[in-house]
């Protein structure tokens, strides 16, 4: 089993630190944390850092919101994210931010680097700016009427009812998000990153094999549209590094927070002996370096950053690995179905390990969403960790303390089976070191259930009854104890809290992959308290409940409190003869798909009675494709084709809501029918 011993480096995305961690954060740090605990099981070297993102826009905005300055709010948000991560056990080896003095040395030393390179160009460029608040708007600060189809109340990128894109100057009536006036354009000077200087080194390193597949595939897409220069500066006012040599200029928040890794690993080798930055960040460093990321930041880190690091001439990472987003029933997580739940949340009513299990068991390699599916949540957690897992020790524990003062038998009566739960090592550590948690789990499991067939066969309940099976109950239980750990051995880098209590319990060191090689013997055990209790369906509930934030409350005080949204939301009336002119129509969504390169866009096939439609939806914010098929819906089936850039919309389906995850298609009542009029 020994291997040789590998020096890992990983880390997670860097939360903002303007808001809570919340279950779809967790997943990252869920899969980042089971695969470093299961680097270090394995004996081998790994660290894991991480930090606050603690620049840009909405913070330094957020802060002002506050009344505070920018220091004090990320200065609270570090505080509250570590708690959070801690009691998810997710185990930094170091949390740091951005907003240190070792990012803002690597961020100039970095930029002087590619600078001296000739790899940064300047240019100016028109902005919109807001002239009451004196400063540049991002494009996610402005907000319009959509320059097609009209949707009021839409960001300066795009538009979340038809899906378009376009330039925030295109957007009709557009204000400032902030002060609500109008922008006016204003011409500014900018620096970039020539990107396009490292396209041969990208291609090459991407060949090379560092991105998962159909990450590669992606980028790929975004070579042959050409490689674009990256704006690296904003204008003051900005909370981030100003620029060397650059006054009133900082740097963008998305190039000092990759950095940021860096950052906080220098930080740690600062703190401790013997460990060495330029060993792993050095240009010829041998150690490898992993990055977990969500799929919508692939761009940052799987094309400026190797550049920018090469540019500097630091070592790129050995993988970038790519996760999807997080369902909650099939949908986007939504604040009024409380699905939208905080980590304080959650641990104010669960065990954070019911979660990490969860999520370990849907994880794979891939991109793919996850989808956490509640009623699935607790018949999994129970069935396997309470009925599966937990059930072994606890069936045999009992007779082993009070029969034989806690001592295991001498030997172990059972070594082929013994021997076969090893064995399957191999299989279960290959698929946790390719991040095939699932599959791993599901191994583990099929391990479990036959440890308990073999106390069922055997009954030690039965034997116990019996004086002259005195022996064989201990040897029976013990062999079920061993089997219990060398399942909690595989289970330790997803259940860390479980597996110390069990350490207690089995009276052992901390467990080590290569430590299951022989089963205990002769060894004595402590007393057995109870390892994890079944999900409580009421919880669940107390949870979203808790979750839940009506529309009549938070999110609709801080809209209502928007400049933005100031106009009379009842429009005024029309006559019948108008409302007649609307054929509203019942359909059924027969097929629900993504739309390849749409963003907020579900094609939609709907069945309106013997007449098949074809509508774009601006709904992907808010449903999976499956969720919707099968499903009445109402739609305007009269309104005139309107050609996209995906295809032509023969309708529209009506949904009720701001937009983003909080929108809900109609449905009508029981009894509807495709096809039916709507009155
Ligand atoms: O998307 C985000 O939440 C960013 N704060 C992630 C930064 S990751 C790294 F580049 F710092
Ligand atoms: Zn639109």
């Amino acid at each position: 089993m020994t291997q040789e011993k590998r020096t890992i480096l990983v880390t997670s995305a860097l939360p903002y630190a303007n808001g809570p961690i919340h279950i779809g954060h967790l997943v990252e740090y869920i899969q980042t944390d089971i695969w470093a605990r299961f680097q270090k099981l394995r004996g081998h070297h790994c660290l894991y850092v991480c930090a606050d993102d603690a620049h840009g826009t909405p913070i330094m905005l957020r802060a002002r919101q506050q009344g505070i300055t920018p220091e004090a709010l990320i200065a609270q948000s570090s505080q509250e994210h570590q708690a959070d991560f801690a009691d998810f056990g997710i185990a930094f080896d170091n949390y740091h931010s951005t907003h240190s003095e070792e990012n803002r040395r690597f961020s100039e030393l970095i930029f002087e680097r590619n600078q001296a390179g000739g790899h940064i160009t300047s240019r100016t460029i028109t902005q919109a700016y807001d002239a009451q608040e004196n400063m540049f708007l991002p494009d996610r600060f402005i907000k319009g009427e959509c320059p097609r189809c009209g949707a009021p109340d839409q960001y300066g990128d795009n538009c979340e009812v038809c899906g378009a894109t376009y330039a925030p100057t295109e957007l009709k009536n557009a204000v400032s998000a902030i002060s609500g006036t109008t922008p006016v354009e204003r011409e500014t000077e900018h620096l970039f990153f020539k990107l396009t200087d490292f396209e041969d080194m990208l291609k090459q390193w991407i060949k090379a094999g560092h991105l998962q597949p159909e990450v590669a595939h992606k980028v790929e897409e975004w070579f042959s549209e050409g490689l674009q220069e990256w704006g690296i500066s904003r204008d003051a006012p900005y909370f981030g590094f100003e620029i060397p040599g650059h006054p009133d200029k900082f740097f963008y928040v998305w190039m000092d927070a990759p950095i940021g890794y860096m950052a906080s690993f220098r930080n740690l080798c600062d703190r401790t002996e013997g460990l060495d930055f330029e060993h792993y960040w050095g240009r010829a460093s041998t150690t490898e370096l992993y990055h977990f990321i969500g799929k919508d930041i692939i761009n940052f880190h799987a094309l400026f950053w190797p550049a920018m690091l090469r540019g500097a001439d630091f070592r790129t990472p050995t993988a970038i690995f790519a996760h999807g987003f997080l369902t909650v029933d099939g949908q986007k997580m939504s604040k009024s179905r409380g699905t939208f739940i905080k980590a304080r949340t959650y641990l104010d009513h669960l065990n954070p390990e019911y979660l990490r299990y969860y999520f370990a068991a849907k994880l794979g390699s891939g991109v793919d969403d996850i989808d956490l599916n509640l009623e699935d949540f607790v018949a999994r957690v129970n069935s396997d960790l309470v009925g599966k897992v937990v059930n072994i020790a606890s069936r045999c524990a009992g007779f082993i303390n009070k029969r034989f003062a806690g001592r295991l038998a001498d030997e172990c009566t059972e070594p082929g089976l013994y021997r076969s739960f090893v064995d399957e090592g191999n299989d279960i550590a290959e698929q946790y070191e390719n991040r095939e948690f699932g599959h791993a789990l599901r191994k583990i499991m099929a391990l479990a259930d036959r440890a308990n067939q073999y106390i069922d066969a055997n009954k030690p309940w039965v034997l116990a009854k019996q004086p002259d099976q005195e022996q064989t109950v201990q040897a029976v239980c013990s062999v079920g104890l061993n089997l219990f750990r060398v399942l909690m051995t595989y289970l330790q880098p997803v259940l860390p809290v479980m597996a110390a209590e069990v350490e207690r319990f089995l009276n052992l060191p901390a467990m080590t992959w290569d430590a299951i090689e022989s089963p205990l013997s002769a060894h004595t055990i402590t007393a057995f308290k109870p390892l994890m209790t079944r999900v409580e369906g009421e919880k669940i509930e107390a949870m979203l409940d808790e979750s839940k934030e009506s529309l009549g409350s938070t999110e609709a005080a801080a809209k209502a409190s928007s400049a933005v949204l100031q106009q009379d939301p009842i429009a005024d009336t029309i006559s019948y003869e108008d409302f007649a002119k609307v054929d509203l129509r019942i359909a059924r969504i027969t097929h629900a798909a993504h739309v390849e390169g749409a963003d907020k866009l579900l094609q939609l096939t709907l069945d309106i009675g013997g007449e098949t439609r074809t509508v774009y939806a601006g709904i992907k914010s808010a449903y999976t494709p499956e969720t919707l098929e099968g499903k009445l819906t109402v739609m305007v089936a009269n309104l005139a084709p309107r050609k996209m850039r995906f295809g032509v919309s023969e309708g529209m389906v009506l949904a009720a809501g701001p937009g983003g995850s909080e929108l809900f298609v109609l449905h009508p009542d029981a009894g509807a029918q495709p096809g039916m009029r709507v009155k």
